[in-house]
């Protein structure tokens, strides 16, 4: 019997667990599909606090704090899984294109600034040379976010999964939970039987509420669906993360170029729709000089509570963990989110309530 039953092997999910295992709890994971087969591997892996946070609010210092954890994570994981991944520190310009966006970027990075969010206004040939190519005409003013950084979050899964094998974790795909209750610790019922367990934690990203719980409704979470372009230019020939707006495009190694993105509110579907990508392609090459059929086009589902923000932490006074709800901030969060659940349920599996 593990001690701890992880349902979603998402980056989050994956993260918790290897923290778990790092301490010696005998932990399984349970995805519905594959491992990372969501939100984690759609993502485009921007570590953007320039580029995402915008205000304070309850999840941002958190959010930064995550982000600090992020080369001693990725270190560590290497480490420990013996694959390598791609994390840079490779900053983000945003672009204004009037004055009132521009007023926008300024009052944004006046706040970034008490949070501690680098900026830097950055025009003529400082800018050129970290955008080469990019046209002026009609710029108004370009903001550096020095310190926004990107991941492959195909790389931090393949890494996540390599490093909790190597720690005996049970890692179960294709493998549905159909609920959840509680007893004196946790029974999982899933289509092959009934895990017993300790504890477990929720990290199923946007499906996390659907999976019936007994006793109080946690709070709902459902798909923000988001679609992707990727081209292939030359590598190198991107460095930052470049945005307008809603707009972002940035450059994986090998000149891998992803392009983004939408919110939608549609359900799962994920389906790609023309018109949305098609807008997302016009919007782009206002930026950037891009070809005019991207290789690549996919969706994805961000989870979004309907409370707002992410939910990280003991369900009531039960045996299960939230860790779901983080929006366009999941691999960015996952770091902090494995550092404080993993030390919570840690802190509970050692005291003398716990099953
Ligand atoms: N983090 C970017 C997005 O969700 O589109």
């Amino acid at each position: 019997m593990p001690d701890v039953v992880v349902v979603g092997a998402g980056v989050i999910g994956l993260s918790i667990a290897w923290r778990l295992a790092q301490e010696k709890i005998t932990v399984a994971v349970l995805d519905s599909g594959a491992v990372g087969g969501q939100a984690s591997t759609a993502a485009a892996g921007m570590l953007a606090p320039g580029g995402e946070i915008k205000r304070r609010t309850e999840w941002s210092q958190f959010a930064l704090d995550s982000f600090r954890l992020y080369p001693s994570f990725v270190n560590e994981l290497q480490v420990e899984s013996d694959t390598s991944i791609e994390f840079r520190r490779c900053g983000g310009v945003e672009l204004a294109y009037s004055e009132n966006e521009w007023a926008q970027l300024v009052e944004r990075a006046a706040t970034q600034k008490l949070l501690g969010v680098p900026t830097d206004p950055v025009t003529g040939a400082p800018l050129l040379s970290l955008v080469p190519g990019l046209e002026l005409k009609g710029l108004v003013g370009a903001m550096l976010y020095p310190e926004d950084a990107l991941v492959d979050p195909h790389h931090l899964v393949r890494a996540l999964h390599a490093a909790c094998i190597s720690r005996d974790v049970s890692v179960r795909q294709k493998m549905p939970v159909l609920a959840l209750r509680f007893n004196s610790g946790v029974e999982v019922q899933t289509g092959e039987g009934v895990l017993h367990a300790a504890a477990a934690i929720l990290s199923a990203g946007a499906w996390s509420s659907s999976i019936p719980i007994e006793g109080p409704e946690i709070p709902r979470c459902g798909p923000a669906k988001g679609h992707l372009l990727a081209y292939y230019l030359n590598p190198g020939s991107l460095v930052p993360i470049l945005r307008h707006g809603e707009t972002y495009i940035l450059q994986r190694a090998g000149g891998f170029t992803i392009a983004g993105s939408s919110v939608e509110d549609v359900g799962f579907d994920s389906t790609v729709d023309t018109a949305v990508a098609t807008q997302i392609a016009i919007r782009a090459r206002r930026i950037l000089p891009l070809p005019a059929v991207p290789s690549k086009i996919w969706t994805g589902f961000r989870p979004r509570t309907e409370v707002g923000g992410p939910q990280i932490g003991r369900y009531l006074d039960t045996p299960l963990w939230l860790a779901y709800g983080h929006y366009r901030n999941g691999i960015l969060m996952a770091p902090g989110t494995a550092a404080r659940v993993a030390s919570d349920v840690i802190a509970y599996l050692r005291s003398p309530g716990a099953a």
